[in-house]
């Protein structure tokens, strides 16, 4: 048996290339709205708000290269803990969002997910999203999800509980948790793993964003702060993808 043909477990999307292509899917860490805003001497909800243009823009960005599923950090559980009106603002903001661009979903047959503790969101966003998500979930050539109320671990956790409860159920055994059968068990699991994960504002961590999904993407950090971020810095991030060369730990 040659090195190549040892069978692995681990999960990789089918038809990925290992170099050279658009990413299938693109992660974002939308950093540096505060910094942005307080360079502008704004609150810091200005900064939001302007970080909205740049989701719009590249929303735009992302369809013209082709890329199918973008994956928008917008709200983490750790956010909860910020000042109430930065959150009240946020959480307006989202709703805005939503309502304004729900045409242009349509006009791109761009299908709108969400990923999270949704159950945490105000009732009032989550009926907002979930009309937004019923009248586009027919589209599927191209997803728009955002990370909502969400964490990595979190996510991992929920998998957790929910296999454990179908273990002492009798509908699987321990043996069956294979890492296959966890990834059915996480939020969204027929959406292949991130290719390209960005980030922006210059900073290199990786904040409990998407910890199972990410474990092959590639990272490129900017240190354009997020309300900044336009078509052209998009388009950057895609050439230095397309200059990548992945491996997903085989050799050459
Ligand atoms: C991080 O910047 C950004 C957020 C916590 C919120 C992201 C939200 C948006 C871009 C608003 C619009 C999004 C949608 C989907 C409508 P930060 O506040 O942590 O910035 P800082 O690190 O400079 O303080």
């Amino acid at each position: 048996m040659t090195k190549r043909s040892v069978s692995t477990e681990v999960k990789r999307n089918d038809g990925r290339a290992k170099h050279g292509n658009t990413p299938r899917h693109v992660a974002i860490i939308m950093d540096g709205n505060g910094r942005w805003a307080e360079k502008h001497g704004l609150p810091r909800i200005s900064g939001h708000e302007e970080g909205a243009k740049a989701v719009r823009a590249v929303l735009r960005a992302a369809k013209e290269a082709g890329v199918k599923y973008l994956t928008l950090y917008a709200f983490s559980v750790e956010n909860w803990s910020r000042p109430k009106s930065e959150i009240d603002g946020l959480m307006r903001l989202l709703r805005r969002f939503v309502q304004k661009n729900e045409d242009d979903l349509h006009k791109n047959q761009i299908r709108l997910r969400i990923i999270g503790r949704t159950e945490d969101l105000p009732e009032a966003v989550q009926q907002d999203l979930a009309g937004a998500m019923e009248r586009t979930a027919h589209y599927s050539d191209s997803q728009l999800i955002l990370a909502l109320s969400y964490g990595g671990r979190a996510e991992i956790t929920d998998a957790a509980r929910r296999m454990a409860a179908r273990v002492k159920a009798g509908e699987l055994e321990p043996g069956d948790i294979t890492e296959s059968a966890f990834a059915e068990h996480l939020y969204a699991p027929d959406i292949p793993d991130p290719d390209l994960m960005i980030r922006t504002s210059g900073e290199y961590r990786l904040s409990n964003f998407l910890l199972w999904q990410l474990s092959y993407a590639e990272f490129y950090v900017t240190d354009v702060l997020w309300p900044d971020f336009r078509e052209a810095d998009f388009q950057k991030a895609m050439k230095a993808y397309a200059e990548r060369e992945r491996r997903f730990g085989d050799v050459r």
